[in-house]
């Protein structure tokens, strides 16, 4: 401890105790207040799948599912998360079996350099258990948080159209 300029003691930051389920495993973890989820998997758990593009919320790459909702982990303190089922792209592929999003992905070559793949993925599942898209149209306005630099758009809809709408349109 040390004193701060009018003599008080300064206390130090505590860290919290939290209980999540990550990827299928029961974790506890103490993380700093001011610690986002997306610090905590890459920079502490080396869960590197989740990728920081603007770290404010704009370009969906840092998307996890949390109980199956879709949320940007830059947003979100780890704090926050105490007793939540978190799945990253690391925890999508049952063992060797891709997730079938994944393997649509490859299919319809859905990405370039790959950089928002693991958010694009991830938010689509998350919006596949939304249940809420029904033709292209609304997948592409659902999706609209997740950009890519790249332009691979076109490939991506396809992909998330295969497995939400069901077969190759
Ligand atoms: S890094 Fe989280 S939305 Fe861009
Ligand atoms: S594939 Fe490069 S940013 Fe999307």
């Amino acid at each position: 401890m040390s004193a701060t300029p009018n003599g008080a003691t300064a206390q130090p930051f505590a860290s919290h105790s939290i209980r999540l389920r990550l990827n299928g495993q029961d974790r506890q973890l103490d993380v700093l207040p001011w610690t986002t989820l997306l610090d905590l998997l890459r920079e502490h758990l080396d869960l590197i799948g989740s990728k920081k593009g603007c770290d404010h919320g704009q370009c969906g790459a840092c998307t996890v599912l949390r109980d199956g909702k879709r949320i940007n982990a830059c947003l979100t303190l780890a704090v926050m998360c105490d007793g939540a089922e978190l799945t990253t792209i690391e925890g999508l592929a049952s063992g060797d079996a891709l997730h079938p999003m994944q393997q649509a992905f490859i299919t319809r070559d859905a990405f370039q350099c790959g950089y928002c793949t693991p958010g694009q993925i991830c938010s689509a599942v998350g919006l596949m258990n939304e249940g809420r898209a029904c033709d292209s149209a609304q997948i592409q306005e659902l999706m609209s948080g997740n950009l890519c630099r790249c332009g691979a758009y076109s490939n991506i809809r396809d992909a998330i159209e295969d497995v939400v709408l069901g077969g190759e349109q």
